[in-house]
């Protein structure tokens, strides 16, 4: 038994607040709007490929200046390491609980509020994982990608899209992700006491809107790669982007001296 003292102690009310069932509850809400936090500004970032002449510049100075801003990139990616990794755990254990109180299944079950999108969370969320693992191995590491290039985003989608497979993959993922934010975005929102219950559940205007906005404009890339719409051929400078972000690796008047995409090979890796 904790003393009073130890029960109202920060690290105990943490810890109680993590074993209610609410407290996971709103552990997954808040991780899953910094989740779509990211997505929202990822999507943002990947629609420079659509600025025709100069695209592959801006998406190359895009990837060198996150990179540039010291050890930022690596808090935004451990916090959305830490909300990944927090959102899955409280998850599975809200799923173990709620089998656990109900082992044997109703007999007959009529939910009240349920869409395909609520029904297939938690498919939706393995699928989603697997995603991140490809993805990352595929874009950032650019296992299997052809002719990969460090730093040169642009030309490693176009090229990666050249895989009917990694297109129908992303085309399915992107769609899976816009069904787990119309159900997670309406679910967080209630968590949180930002929407009161409706008399018209099933309309969720403001979920819709994050769900559509938000899976239409990802899967835009590897669409309109399919349909050649990147042509941008112009070569990746740069003596613009590394001077700028002060990157180690190559100076201002060497990288003029390179000036094209082949010098990218040479900024180390973030
Ligand atoms: C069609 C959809 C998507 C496209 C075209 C795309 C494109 C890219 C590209 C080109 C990179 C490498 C950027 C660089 O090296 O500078 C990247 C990195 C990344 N993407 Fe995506 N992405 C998509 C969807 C997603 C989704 C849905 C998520 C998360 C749920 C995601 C999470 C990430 C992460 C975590 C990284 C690594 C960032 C880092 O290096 O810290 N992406 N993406």
């Amino acid at each position: 038994m904790p003393t009073p003292d130890e029960a109202r102690s920060p690290a105990s009310r943490v810890r109680r607040f993590w074993d209610s069932s609410v407290g996971k509850k709103v552990v997954m809400a808040v991780t899953g709007i910094i989740g779509i936090g990211f997505v929202l500004g990822h999507m943002a970032g990947n629609l420079q490929m659509f600025k025709g002449a100069g695209a592959a510049q801006a998406m190359h100075d895009y990837a060198v200046l996150l990179r540039s801003t010291g050890g930022l990139l690596y808090v935004m990616r451990g916090i959305l390491v830490g909300a990944i990794v927090l959102h899955v755990t409280a998850a599975l254990q809200l799923t173990a609980r709620n089998r656990a109180a109900r082992p044997v299944p109703y007999a007959k079950r009529t939910p009240q509020v349920s869409t395909l999108a609520s029904r297939t969370m938690r498919y939706g969320g393995v699928l989603l994982m697997a995603f991140i693992v490809f993805h990352i191995a595929d874009m950032t590491l650019g296992i299997g990608v052809p002719g990969f290039r460090h730093l040169d985003p642009y030309n490693n989608l176009r090229n990666g899209f050249t895989r009917w497979w990694a297109v129908l993959f992303y085309v399915l993922a992107m769609l899976s992700l816009g069904f787990h934010l119309f159900h997670g975005a309406w679910a967080s929102l209630r968590t949180l006491g930002a929407r009161r219950p409706s008399a018209a559940p099933l309309h969720r205007n403001m979920a819709v809107a994050i769900a559509v906005v938000t899976a239409a404009g990802l899967v835009a890339v590897p669409i309109a790669a399919v349909l050649g719409l990147f042509r941008d051929d112009m070569p990746v400078s740069e003596a613009m982007s590394t001077a700028r972000a002060g990157a180690p690796g190559i100076t201002p008047a060497g990288a003029a001296a390179i000036g094209t995409a082949s010098a990218a090979a040479s900024v180390p890796r973030a």
